[in-house]
């Protein structure tokens, strides 16, 4: 097997496609990226600076055709979390009435469109998803599950905080693999004691090791029936059945609380500083001080909604400025721009107080050093980028761990 063909939904600005062509053992045929809320495609306009214009689409995805979606081995993206509650399952059809705009039911679409359907899938969203939505904890994520399953695919997932892997960020996110049936690797997962192909037998045990937590975990039977199970999922409101790592086979999941197990070097946030004098707009000017100290740190107070109602609001404090000698706190997209905020970094420095330049936020993803400069691309923009991308070390080792497995089992079967 020389690479592997892929098409990269959500590009944002590629950190799938970084991670991936580090490894060698990838080629992105097509991509797709658009931004809703703004007219400027800004992420799509760096993209296509980094990568070329060829073959990337700035469309919704949405309004996209599955026919101008070329044949590929592997469907990548991060996409947003959002709710997959499913209405109702057209009569007569594979149909699904999820509701417009949200973006699972694209992928969704695309996959049952494929005439060739991709063989595997990776993709990843913020770990809230186990547990939304509130108020049916795990809904949504059992409904995918579900959906994957009847679209011919097992899955197996996995939180995975970056820092906990010497990364210099604390950035966790659910990471999942999708194998068609078609595969060698379902049949092998299919075969598989669950526990062990969460523990040690997967693709993603096999690059980031873990030992089963306390030996907790859980197995349910998911219904087959989309619409079925989204009204009825968890309607007894319990905590959500899904831990942080798991298997779903044919509507069957296996789900146990792992915790990583890693002894190797440990980047921090002092790590990734530039050397040299920082840009003077990064530095905290002595007037906002005070509102720094004061968003940052512990407070009990009286406020008042909207409407004129009054309630009790604390919060502990953060650290400030933050510990260089530890990874970062997880990156937003609110991380740019000068105004005072609880959440973004700060670092003291021979000079005094100041943010992350767009470098260091780069780096904390592991990034290229600039990826993101573009002129006309303000420095709130590639922080606004950063706060959306994902750790590109955690893509190209599990990319890696993938292109192995499935050389290694392909030849078995
Ligand atoms: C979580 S971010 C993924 C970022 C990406 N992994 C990266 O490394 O930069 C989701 C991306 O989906 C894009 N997006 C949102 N709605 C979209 C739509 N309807 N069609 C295509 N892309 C969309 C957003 O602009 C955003 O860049």
């Amino acid at each position: 097997m020389q690479q592997l063909e892929v098409c990269e939904l959500f590009a944002g600005v590629g950190g799938f496609r970084l991670g991936l062509e580090k490894t060698g053992r990838y080629n992105i045929v097509w991509s797709n990226q658009w931004e809703p809320s703004t007219k400027t495609q800004h992420a799509s306009m760096v993209y296509e600076a980094r990568f070329g214009a060829k073959n990337h689409s700035n469309a919704n995805i949405e309004d996209v055709p599955t026919s101008e979606i070329p044949d590929h081995d592997i469907l990548v993206g991060g996409f947003p979390c959002q709710d997959y509650s499913v209405a109702t399952t057209l009569k007569n059809s594979k149909g699904l009435i999820g509701k417009k705009g949200v973006l699972w039911w694209s992928i969704h679409r695309i996959l049952s469109e494929k005439k060739n359907k991709p063989k595997y899938l990776f993709l990843e969203n913020v770990d809230r998803l186990l547990k939304s939505p509130s108020t049916q904890r795990g809904r949504d994520f059992a409904v995918m599950l579900r959906s994957l399953s009847n679209l011919g695919y097992a899955v197996e997932w996995r939180v995975i905080n970056a820092a906990e892997y010497g990364m210099p960020q604390r950035r966790r996110r659910v990471f999942f693999l999708a194998y068609h049936k078609s595969t060698a690797i379902f049949e092998a997962l299919q075969d598989s004691n669950p526990s062990d192909w969460v523990l040690s037998d997967g693709t993603i045990a096999s690059t980031f090791p873990v030992e089963h937590h306390k030996k907790v975990f859980h197995s349910l039977e998911l219904e087959e029936d989309l619409a079925s199970l989204s009204e009825h999922f968890n309607a007894e409101k319990g905590p959500s059945p899904f831990l942080n790592s798991g298997v779903c086979v044919e509507g069957r999941v296996v789900t146990l609380k792992t915790k990583p197990v890693y002894d190797g070097p440990r980047a921090v946030l002092g790590d990734v500083l530039e050397n040299g004098s920082a840009d003077p707009s990064l530095f905290i000017h002595e007037e906002s001080l005070p509102k720094w100290e004061y968003l940052k740190g512990s407070k009990k107070e009286i406020r008042k909604t909207k409407a004129g109602f009054e309630y009790k609001y604390s919060e502990g404090s953060m650290m400030f400025p933050d510990a260089i000698n530890q990874p970062s706190r997880t990156i937003i997209t609110g991380e740019g721009g000068k105004s005072p905020s609880r959440f973004k970094h700060v670092v003291q420095t021979s000079k005094g107080p100041r943010r992350l330049s767009p470098v260091e936020l780069e780096r904390l993803n592991m990034f290229p050093d600039n990826h993101t400069f573009l002129e006309g691309i303000s420095d709130t923009k590639r922080a606004f980028f950063m706060g959306n991308a994902l750790v590109v070390g955690i893509v190209e080792k599990i990319g890696a761990a993938l292109f192995h497995k499935i050389d290694q089992v392909e030849k078995q079967f």
